[in-house]
């Protein structure tokens, strides 16, 4: 009765905290040349190694493809498997490449098998696809899209690769930009998946006032909009970030100082609670630069990364996923982080495809709640079965939320007492 209520209540709040948590990885570097698994599994080893924070141990990636061939499956896999690292996986949807991302996905199937499945958080079919079709992203030069009825056929194709397969429970999604998300011409794409990945830069919404004090407002308002079409289906932040250094964009100026304003506001309440991959660990030589490190080999941060100064994610009102819906903006618009050339479709794999601020017309005006826990009760049962077999064999993942979601769960059950 109630004490089985209050038990529910606590795991609930075990369950929420045990979110995935890490950063975007491209297949190539800044300078054009491919990552190979040295690579990527030292770029994994650093994420986890982070000083003064813990828990990045989840790559998303943009290519089921190894750079430098036609099929072959990416070498960050391997990297997983050799640092314990949960992955997001993508396949590349535009520019017609998708028979050989499918059959790199089968390939890394057969070729790695449960040591690698068991590692699979999610597959994107496709990533900001909708925005480089919609007419923000043509204005901006944003690459070779497609458009919505392409990306579902994309998607039922990947769900029929992945059946029969050790891979058939994994829970399949789409990332784009959130007003790609609200463009209610893309709608037949939300129905066709399991959740949706956030993309979103504050940094780049210049027709807005956004400088940094106004970051977490704007970044509150693109999920709580995205969450009001997501028909309840969760919404993970597959990128969002600040830059180091680069441009100013509108109000908005990147140094380091409002690198970690951001992070303190917008990344340490999501981190544990919602899936997060952050935008980026490291990006030397990129302008403007989001790597919170200098350069992949370091484990020394630019900036304070313990969240010592925020107070959201610390109560327990981790199931109760505020989201602070309408500042009463008129005219939404996203940003896609993004250097501004994309050459064809191996630098448009590196995930910095191009466009930057991108004021989009559609004034979306619903402001509907919309936020019914989609956010953090984990409904798509595949996504939590895969990530708590990740979590079982992965003590980094749960050194520092585990202590918290036990502390929830004793507090709860002393307080019922
Ligand atoms: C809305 O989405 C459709 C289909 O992706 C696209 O053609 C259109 O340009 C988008 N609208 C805007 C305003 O971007
Ligand atoms: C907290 O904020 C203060 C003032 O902005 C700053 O000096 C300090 O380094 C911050 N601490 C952490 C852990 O972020």
């Amino acid at each position: 009765m109630f004490s089985k209520q209050v038990l529910a209540l606590a795991l609930s709040i075990v369950a929420a905290e045990a979110a995935m948590q890490g950063f975007n990885y491209g297949s190539t570097k800044t300078d054009g040349s491919y990552n190979y698994e040295a690579d990527f599994k030292t770029q994994f080893a650093t994420a986890k190694n982070l000083v003064g924070t813990s828990g990045f141990t989840s790559a998303r990636l943009y290519t089921m493809i190894q750079g430098g061939t036609t099929s072959d499956p990416i070498q960050a896999i391997p990297a997983a498997v050799a640092e314990d690292t949960s992955l997001l996986l993508g396949l590349w949807a535009s520019g017609g490449n998708m028979d050989n991302e499918i059959a790199a996905l089968k390939s890394a199937i057969d070729t790695y098998g449960e040591s690698f499945t068991k590692l699979v958080v999610g597959i994107s079919v496709g990533s900001e696809d909708l925005y480089r079709n919609s007419v923000t992203g043509v204005k901006n030069d944003a690459g070779v899209g497609i458009d919505p009825s392409l990306l579902v056929t994309y998607i039922k194709q990947v769900k029929s690769a992945i059946s029969g397969t050790t891979l058939s429970g994994a829970s399949i999604g789409h990332v784009d930009t959130w007003d790609a998300w609200t463009n209610s011409t893309n709608s037949a794409v939300i129905d066709e998946i399991d959740w949706l990945g956030f993309d979103g830069y504050p940094y780049y919404q210049t027709t807005m006032s956004n400088g940094i004090d106004q970051g977490k407002s704007l970044f509150d308002d693109a999920v709580a909009k995205t969450k009001a079409v997501a028909n309840g289906k969760e919404v993970w932040i597959t990128e969002t970030g600040w830059p180091v250094s680069g441009p100013n964009e509108g109000d908005a100026v990147a140094s380091v100082a409002n690198a970690k304003q951001y992070w303190d506001q917008v990344g340490c309440p999501l981190f544990g609670e919602t899936n997060t991959w952050w935008y980026m660990l490291a990006d030397a030589g990129s302008s403007p630069s989001f790597g919170v490190t200098g350069s992949t080999s370091s484990t020394n941060p630019l900036f304070d990364l313990s969240c010592g100064n925020s107070t959201s994610s610390s109560s327990a009102s981790a199931s109760t996923s505020t989201s602070n819906a309408g500042a009463g903006s008129t005219g939404s618009q996203s940003g896609s982080a993004s250097s501004s050339c994309v050459t064809g479709f191996a630098t448009s794999t590196f995930g910095v495809a191009a466009g930057s601020g991108s004021s989009s017309s559609s004034s979306s005006s619903s402001n509907s709640v919309g936020s019914s826990g989609s956010g953090s009760s984990s409904s798509s049962g595949s996504a939590a079965a895969a990530s708590s077999s990740v979590l079982s064999t992965n003590s980094a993942a749960r050194s520092s939320g585990s202590a918290f979601g036990a502390l929830a769960a004793a507090l709860i059950l002393a307080i019922a007492v």
